[in-house]
């Protein structure tokens, strides 16, 4: 097989399990992207951090520039903005494709990122970015794209369902379980991304993008987080058969000129309707669209293990991309429909 050059930046809890998968599953690998992927080396900030994987030491380096020169294939796993933006516009500008699980930059700074990929014929990969294992991203992109999506309602952030799903269950308190998801690997570094809803705002912004073939702005989601949910709340709703679920709800609305609404906030959801049996971590993503119908994607939303398999589905694409000469799989979204996001609406479901 031709070889390709895998970088690696990041080795934290999604990082370190796509290290370890790479390195125990080459060649089962190689035979389905039929190129050998030779993972070249693992940038991160502090050599001596603690790792959930056993990997080789001299894999790792803090020079991540000198890392992505002469790569293939970069999977950028560190999460934030910079100095991950930085590192991604270096990968593509030198001629290698992407594959991220960044969801923050890829809502924020995902047309910048396109246009550059654009520019020079690289391609980005993103299956990771929303709703961890779940494939969701090339099903909106590819497989729903001779459709008319309508409406998506997903639970999209793990740490915040498993919360809520305690609280429901066991009557536990708020703060107790947040150290629990903390614990279990599900919360973001700073928690309040999840529970004051960023990480679902950013999701849905990646999610309403792709459904409805737009740019959907970070800014024009309307988010509301869990904080303010107890357990009288949680009662209330139970005795009225109902649970409370942080949903992130993507919507056209009809009018002269057709706009969409995407907005995150925990909604009352009858116990009858199926993402009320989603439990703990998981995620689940409900599609209506005007031909298929209804459609419900399921499965492990956060987890550093579970994420890497659609991190390295990506990779795989983006290897077999390279040795088909730049063709083929997976192309970037772009906005080729003037949707106009408005605010707030209020639905109960
Ligand atoms: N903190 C995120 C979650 C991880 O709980 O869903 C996956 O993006």
């Amino acid at each position: 097989y031709r070889k390709l050059r895998v970088a690696l930046l990041g080795a934290g809890a999604v990082g370190s399990q796509v290290a370890a998968l790479l390195l125990r599953h080459g060649d089962e690998l190689a035979d389905r992207a039929g190129a050998s992927l030779e993972l070249a080396g693992i940038a991160v900030r502090d050599l001596e951090a603690p790792r959930e994987t056993d990997l080789p030491k001299e894999l790792f380096t803090t020079d991540a520039e000198s890392l992505i020169v002469g790569a293939d294939i970069v999977i950028e796993l560190m999460g934030g903005i910079e100095p991950a933006r930085t590192n991604i516009l270096q990968a593509i500008n030198s001629g290698a494709d992407v594959v991220t699980a960044n969801k923050a930059l890829l809502a924020t700074h995902g047309p910048e990122i396109f246009d550059a990929a654009d520019q020079v014929g690289a391609q980005v990969y993103y299956e990771a970015a929303a709703a961890g294992a779940i494939p969701i991203i090339r099903p909106l992109r590819d497989s729903l794209a001779g459709d008319r999506v309508q409406r998506i309602m997903g639970i999209v952030n793990g740490t915040t369902n498993y919360i809520l799903d305690r609280m429901d269950t066991e009557g536990a308190e708020f703060l107790d379980v947040l150290a629990d998801a903390q614990a279990l690997g599900y919360a973001e570094s700073d928690p309040t991304a999840d529970v004051d809803g960023y990480d679902a705002a950013q999701k849905a912004a990646i999610l309403a993008s792709l459904a409805f073939h737009t740019t959907v702005p970070l800014d024009s989601v309307h988010r509301e987080g869990i904080t303010r949910i107890d357990k009288t709340m949680m009662d209330a709703a139970r005795h009225a058969g109902y649970v409370i679920k942080l949903l992130a709800v993507c919507e056209r609305i009809a009018g002269d000129q057709e706009s969409i609404s995407v907005r995150v906030y925990p909604a009352l959801v009858d116990r009858s309707h199926p993402l009320a049996s989603v439990h703990g971590a998981n995620n689940a993503v409900f599609v209506q669209a005007e031909a298929a119908g209804n459609l419900m994607f399921y499965g492990a939303g956060a987890g550093g293990v579970q994420t890497a398999s659609a991190v390295l589905g990506d990779v795989v694409s983006a290897a077999r991309r390279h040795i088909a000469g730049g063709v083929g799989v997976g192309e970037s979204t772009r906005a080729n429909m003037p949707i106009v996001p408005i605010g707030h609406v209020t639905t109960r479901y």
